[in-house]
């Protein structure tokens, strides 16, 4: 299967087409409607991995998704479920009975920890899965935000304009991105996060809950290095270094992790 690649939000609709959303664009309704009216093609097959607390927000956000009515949700995926055992009313797949139940799905990663979801990315491209890219129904962003495979960006969150997101990127709850701003892979922002223009979060960066990192500039913009955890509430207004923690306000470095 070929990976979806970056598309931007024009792209994201002849896309999701192809997963069997109907003819007429308008895949980014609000309009809830079951995948086989009107005699479209059948719902693409979708699972989340994981079965916590992200995981079932992620479930939340497909029943107003904006492209809602192309999935069939399976159930959610966990590397050793009991067979017999739900979350919220949907079944929890081990990974074998998953991959061998679903082979034509698409996966969600419902993890938020970065180094996990690349982890389980790689299984499933390994596998030969897809990943959808997510984005609830309420929004708002520009035609010039290019999102990455499997990146999800939840209820709530802005992105301005010229803003490139990368592949399994998670923008939760009510977070904003500004102008020029680049996300690179396995990033997380957690919710309320507040990037400004012309900021870099490097790969797998994880931003804690309400932080806030000040703008760049065109010619020099922020940098959040790669691996770097950012602590809830904390206000960068410089510059981190890749793998360490930086906390406070303004945020300062707290530790090396390698
Ligand atoms: C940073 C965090 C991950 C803890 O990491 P940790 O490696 O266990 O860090 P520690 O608890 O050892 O703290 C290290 C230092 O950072 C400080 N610190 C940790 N979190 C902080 C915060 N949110 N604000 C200010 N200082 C903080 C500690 O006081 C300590 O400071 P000190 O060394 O001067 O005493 C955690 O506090 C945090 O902010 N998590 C974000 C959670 C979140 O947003 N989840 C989203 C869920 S959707």
């Amino acid at each position: 299967m070929a990976s979806l690649g970056m598309t931007d939000r024009a792209s994201v609709n002849r896309i999701l087409g192809s997963y069997g959303g109907d003819e007429t664009g308008d895949q980014f309704s609000s309009r809830a409607v079951s995948a086989t009216e009107g005699g479209v093609a059948p719902a693409k097959k979708m699972a989340i991995y994981g079965a916590g607390g992200f995981a079932r927000e992620v479930a939340w956000l497909l029943s107003a998704a904006k492209p809602h009515l192309v999935f069939d949700f399976v159930g959610f995926i966990e590397d050793a479920a009991d067979p017999n055992r739900e979350v919220d009313g949907k079944p929890v797949l081990s990974w074998e009975r998953f991959s061998l139940s679903y082979p034509d799905a698409v996966v969600a990663i419902g993890v938020g920890k970065p180094q996990a979801r690349e982890k389980l990315a790689l299984r499933c491209s390994a596998a030969g899965f897809d990943f959808p890219i997510l984005i609830h129904d309420s929004v708002a962003m520009s035609d010039s935000v290019q999102l990455g495979s499997g990146s999800i960006v939840c209820c709530g969150s802005i992105l301005t304009v010229n803003i490139t997101v990368g592949n399994h990127v998670h923008v939760n709850l009510d977070c904003t991105v500004g102008h020029d701003a680049r996300i690179d892979d396995f990033a997380t922002l957690s919710p309320g996060v507040h990037v400004s223009g012309n900021v870099h979060i490097g790969q797998s960066a994880f931003i804690g809950t309400g932080a806030t990192i000040v703008n760049g500039t065109a010619a020099d913009p922020l940098v959040i290095g790669a691996g770097c955890v950012i602590a809830a509430g904390a206000c960068v207004t410089k510059n981190t270094e890749e793998n360490c923690l930086y906390a406070g306000v303004p945020a300062v470095l707290k530790k090396r992790f390698v």
